[in-house]
């Protein structure tokens, strides 16, 4: 664990998961995760947030290490899924004086997982509390994919402690702010983590209402409870989730085919190449029985088409494929062009199927399906083409300038 200044008396206290393989025990984590908690060191000392139960104990030793024999005053729980909540405990019992500061339903989540009845303080929407020179409000944001999630925002130093929102996948090697960082790295990384994690229906309309708040708050920094703190662009950081949140994505097509003996996905290739010749340059295949379905969202959200293959399996989709659009419609993704093919013996069962997911989804259809016997025949490919031609064609339309 790492303890950083990000500004006068505040201090950025993360740990880097490099061990951990799923995140959520799903989400793979090829480049780790960290977790951030930070504390304000002002006449009344608080904390925001834990860290994941790997580090709790480092955690403790690095808020000694930073306050000395000085009590923590307060621990505020923007969010309270274990990987920020699991350090709870050992806080409250090294700091007994504690109090904790939360939302109504913070308290009801607390006691259910920790059994825990320190002194609290329930906030709501706007509640300010002093701190000496740091002034707090909290901005009630539920449902940041938990019903209790809230944010804290320093009025003083302009820093919005947002918890998981503008969260990103990828331990901090090195550079911790986002003027020390590869940009591009990170922003994959936090589409990756907004569409795993908080981009699923229930809760994006949520994210979308966050946003509009947050508009007119002066914000100098956004220090999440994941990954770097941003300090350079803030209106671009809100942009992004401003879009992401509203289904806005761009120019490109995302193929996924799911194939057992490759005719599916010789329909596949055929489709990329004939969009790359029709000048969609933004084109990626992924293979829906070897690519997770993480790597799978986060592109899904950069780009408006969608191509889904799928060869015919005991009377319908191959099961990588099932699980996929079984996962898209829990999620309620919108605003797609879908474009569906697959090879099939003898009932094309896997079209059929995404055909009555495209209408069960609601995602506009592009064109008529590509559908083969075995291996695609010229008359397939044609169909493949025509498809590719179709969506290339709209893209361009709609995506004039680039
Ligand atoms: C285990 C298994 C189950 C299959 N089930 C069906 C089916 O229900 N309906 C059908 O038309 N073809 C079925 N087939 C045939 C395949 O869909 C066909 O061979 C197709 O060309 C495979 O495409 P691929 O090369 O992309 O895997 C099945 C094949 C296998 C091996
Ligand atoms: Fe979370
Ligand atoms: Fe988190």
């Amino acid at each position: 664990m790492r303890t950083i200044n990000i500004k006068e008396n505040v201090y950025l206290l993360t740990a880097n998961e490099r061990r951990l393989h799923l995140f959520e025990n799903y989400w793979p984590l090829e480049n780790g995760v960290a977790y951030n908690s930070y504390l304000i060191v002002d006449e009344k000392i608080t904390l925001i947030d834990t860290v994941d139960k790997n580090f709790v104990e480092d955690f403790i030793g690095q808020i000694e290490n930073t306050i000395g024999d000085r009590d923590v005053d307060y621990l505020i729980i923007n969010h309270m899924e274990p990987d920020h909540s699991a350090g709870i405990r050992a806080v409250v019992n090294r700091y007994p004086n504690i109090t904790i500061i939360g939302n109504k339903v913070t308290f009801n989540l607390l006691r259910g997982f920790y059994k825990e009845h320190s002194r609290q303080i329930i906030v709501e929407e706007g509640t300010e509390i002093s701190l000496g020179k740091h002034t707090l409000r909290f901005y009630i944001t539920p449902w940041i994919h938990w019903p209790e999630t809230m944010m804290t925002y320093d009025i003083n130093e302009k820093i919005l402690f947002s918890g998981d929102a503008f969260g990103s996948f990828g331990t901090l090697d090195g550079g911790v702010f986002d003027d020390e960082i590869n940009l591009e790295f990170y922003i994959d990384e936090m589409l990756r983590y907004f569409s795993n994690i908080v981009g699923d229906g229930k809760y994006i309309k949520m994210v979308d209402k966050a946003m509009e708040r947050l508009k007119n708050v002066d914000i100098t920094h956004i220090a999440s409870t994941h990954g770097p703190v941003w300090r350079t662009d803030i209106p671009k950081l809100l942009h992004y989730y401003q879009k992401w949140s509203t289904y806005t994505s761009d120019k490109g097509v995302l193929i996924i085919f799911a194939s057992m003996y490759n005719n599916t996905e010789k329909m596949a290739d055929a489709i990329a190449r004939e969009l790359a010749v029709n000048g969609i340059k933004n084109v990626r295949v992924y293979d829906a029985s070897k690519r997770h379905v993480s790597y799978i969202l986060r592109d899904l959200w950069k780009y408006r088409g969608t191509i889904l293959g799928s060869c015919a399996y005991n009377a319908g989709l191959f099961p990588s494929m099932l699980n996929l659009v079984t996962k898209l419609e829990k999620m309620q993704i919108q605003n797609h062009l879908l474009g569906t093919f697959g090879s099939s013996g003898w009932n094309k069962a896997g079209v059929k199927e995404l055909n009555k997911f495209a209408e069960r989804i609601g995602w506009e259809l592009i064109s008529e399906s590509a559908e083969t016997k075995g291996t695609p025949d010229n008359v397939s490919l044609e169909q493949c083409k025509a498809m590719a031609r179709a969506m290339a064609e709209r893209l361009h339309r709609e995506y004039p300038e680039s």
